[in-house]
């Protein structure tokens, strides 16, 4: 007889445990084991959270090199069915070798469940016809568990479910995510302590009015941003680090739509357009894609969506400056350049329909589409045409965390028929899937890559863009660590071509992600290690560093709503010279949508206490050294990059936080 030493750890996860007995069969090249009940000394306590147990499993001769293991339990007769959430076996074998299996999934049911053991296989590598078997097993069943669905024509698909209850275990929110999540979104009125204001439908009749309420939860930044909300360079400068910075872009030439002059933003003979725009010191911001889109009726009143162009001059001491602001697109006798001259509430109020049109647009495409929509293609696409034992699973998997049910829940609480966005954001309703069609038109690869992106968009050269100097580092350190673990794998191009699993997760993604628009410049197939590093790349910055970038400093911007309104009640003025505070009140949205806009961007921007930081990755998938050594690499190069962030950040006004990958998510999931 020869003995297998078999090592099994639960995960240390709330509901981890269970009370049921635990199966093993071992299948090896040359034979299989009997399905062995484990039973150790530690009896019912074996499989508890967080333990881990030893068992052996004696086999009449060795079974060969092990290729995968069925698990199964069974409820004692007097038990419940539980659920289990094994994480990993070890198994030594009589010959000395060690083989890793990892689990990561919850097992609910009394069915036998195979793994592979943690040998990253692409499928021609997968010699052994019963690896290949399980392979096949696997990817047939996940087919049904993760079907694609149409939320809307026009939109990229997304996952097919009725309940968060209806996803698979391994997709759902922890326990500890769930509560957490369902807490902050019932008690954010109350924590806001404004819950008496969400059903009051009266306009705000002072500035201060809004501060008494927002005095109530406020961030570092959210006080720098009532502080600064009124000036030109602090609007200037959240077109480069606030929560959109990918509109911005420099102006070689002015749109024919926006007839600006020299004489209206320059002092006569001082500057001139085109010698500033030749030193690369204009830039424009043209809110194009919003022009039409029909606008939403609060509280029975018809609400206001302009589409702005915006011109910026970076100014000789590194500030950058909004010159001239024409709210819609089509030049027009009522439809006046605003300018930095002209009244203060005449400006200011051009400056607030800017900021509005920038929270709809920021919202829906930036970061509903490019970052939560995205990612859900992506996952989705994984899961159904990756299986586990392969290289890009391995990578990936800690990225998709938590993507699929903040989605469904986004899909059901906020752009629902009742969500909040749909109830209270000037673009809810029909305008938000106009504009999140035209959003999917516009969207092209390049600007999916920020190197490509911030070269196409001219901004080499704009100082003071941390998001650009932390987002190339980043792209810089992924694209490193991507590289280093898939030419591992890929020793050359044909390799790549030869991939059907990869090519199927990527032709999926072409498919239901850019709906075959094969002008996104989106791949269809990869051709190249080269090109098959940079998607890979592409997708863990959108699921993490563009995510945060868009995500996290929502609060922070929009929690004081003057900076941020998401509607406004009146039309913008058709000529100069008839604003007031009185008409800025008026226009800004009511108080019920201001705290329903505040408590959910709350949430929005709040950490789970089960967060997993960039390049963290809890669970073993890989278990090869050159993979292992890779992602020691990729950590340690994230913790320099974050204690640099830190000192940069030490000497600036506003620090810039949301890409430091000590706070920055793996996946989307919030
Ligand atoms: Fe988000």
């Amino acid at each position: 007889m020869v003995n297998y030493k078999v090592t099994v750890s639960t995960g240390y996860l709330a509901g981890a445990t269970t009370l049921n007995n635990v199966f093993i069969k071992l299948v090896g090249t040359d034979g299989e084991s009997e399905r062995k009940w484990l039973m150790g000394i530690k009896g019912a306590s074996s499989f508890m959270k967080g333990m881990v147990s030893c068992f052996t499993v004696c086999c009449p001769v060795s079974i060969g090199k092990l290729i995968l293991i069925e698990l199964s339990k069974q409820r004692l007769p007097l038990f419940p069915e539980d659920n289990w959430f094994p994480a990993k076996v070890e198994v030594q074998s009589p010959e000395g070798h060690t083989y890793n299996f990892p689990i990561y999934r919850w097992i609910a049911d009394s069915e036998v469940h195979r793994f592979r053991e943690g040998t990253a296989l692409r499928v021609c590598d997968d010699s052994h016809h019963l690896g290949r078997y399980s392979r096949q097993q696997e990817l047939s069943q996940r087919e049904k568990d993760y079907c694609w669905n149409v939320y809307k024509e026009g939109i990229p698909h997304c996952m097919k479910a009725e309940s968060p209850l209806s996803l698979p275990c391994e997709v759902r929110f922890s326990f500890t995510k769930t509560t957490e999540f369902i807490f902050t979104a019932a008690t954010g009125l109350t924590e806001l302590q404004i819950k008496g204001l969400s059903s009051c439908k009266k306009k705000w009749n002072s500035i201060d009015a809004i501060n008494r309420v927002f005095c109530n939860k406020r961030t570092n930044i959210s006080d720098y941003v009532q502080k600064h909300w009124k000036e030109d360079a602090f609007f200037g400068y959240q077109y480069l680090n606030g929560v959109n910075p990918i509109l911005i872009r420099r102006c070689k030439a002015l749109p024919d739509n926006f007839p600006v002059t020299d004489d209206m933003v320059f002092l006569r003979g001082k500057c001139s357009l085109a010698n500033e725009m030749k030193k690369g010191n204009i830039f424009l911001c043209d809110y194009k894609q919003l022009d039409g889109v029909k606008t939403n009726t609060i509280n029975g009143k018809k609400q206001y969506l302009m589409a702005p162009l915006v011109l910026l001059h970076k100014t000789p001491d590194d500030e950058l400056m909004p010159i001239a602001i024409q709210l819609k697109q089509t030049p027009a006798e009522d439809n006046p350049i605003f300018l930095p001259t002209d009244t203060e509430y005449d400006w200011l109020t051009a400056k607030i329909f800017v900021r509005s049109a920038d929270f709809n647009e920021h919202q829906l495409n930036v970061h509903l589409l490019r970052t939560h929509l995205l990612a859900e293609v992506f996952v989705v696409s994984l899961l159904r045409n990756v299986p586990m034992v392969h290289p890009l699973y391995k990578l990936l998997v800690s990225h998709t965390r938590y993507t699929l049910q903040i989605n469904y829940l986004a899909r059901a609480s906020l752009i629902s028929k009742t969500g909040v966005f749909t109830q209270f954001a000037a673009s809810g309703g029909e305008g938000m899937i106009t504009l999140l069609k035209r959003s999917l038109s516009s969207m092209t690869y390049t600007s999916l890559c920020i190197p490509d992106d911030i070269a196409e968009r001219g901004l080499e050269h704009v100082p003071n863009f941390y998001y650009r100097d932390d987002g190339l580092k980043l792209w810089d350190i992924i694209h490193r660590f991507v590289q280093g673990v898939l030419s591992f794998y890929h020793k050359n191009d044909a390799e790549v071509q030869q991939n059907s699993e990869l090519q199927k997760w990527i032709s999926d993604i072409f498919e239901y992600g850019s709906l075959s628009q094969a002008c996104t410049g989106i791949p269809q197939s990869f051709t190249t290690v080269a090109e098959m590093v940079k998607f890979v790349t592409m997708v863990i910055f959108t699921c993490s560093g563009q995510h945060s970038a868009v995500n996290t400093g929502q609060y922070d911007y929009g929690g004081w709503m003057p900076n941020t309104p998401l509607t406004l009640q009146l039309p913008p003025p058709t000529t100069k010279g008839t604003t007031s505070e009185t008409t800025m009140l008026q226009t800004l949205p009511d108080i019920n949508t201001t705290v329903k806009g505040m408590s959910t961007l709350w949430l929005l921007s709040k950490q789970s206490s089960d967060f997993v930081a960039l390049g963290q990755y809890p669970e073993d998938h890989f278990s090869e050294k050159i993979p292992l050594k890779l992602i020691r690499d990729f950590q340690g190069e994230l913790e320099v990059f974050s204690a640099v962030i830190n000192v940069r950040n030490k000497s600036l006004d506003v620090p810039y936080t949301y890409m430091d990958p000590k706070v920055l998510e793996n996946s989307v999931a919030i």
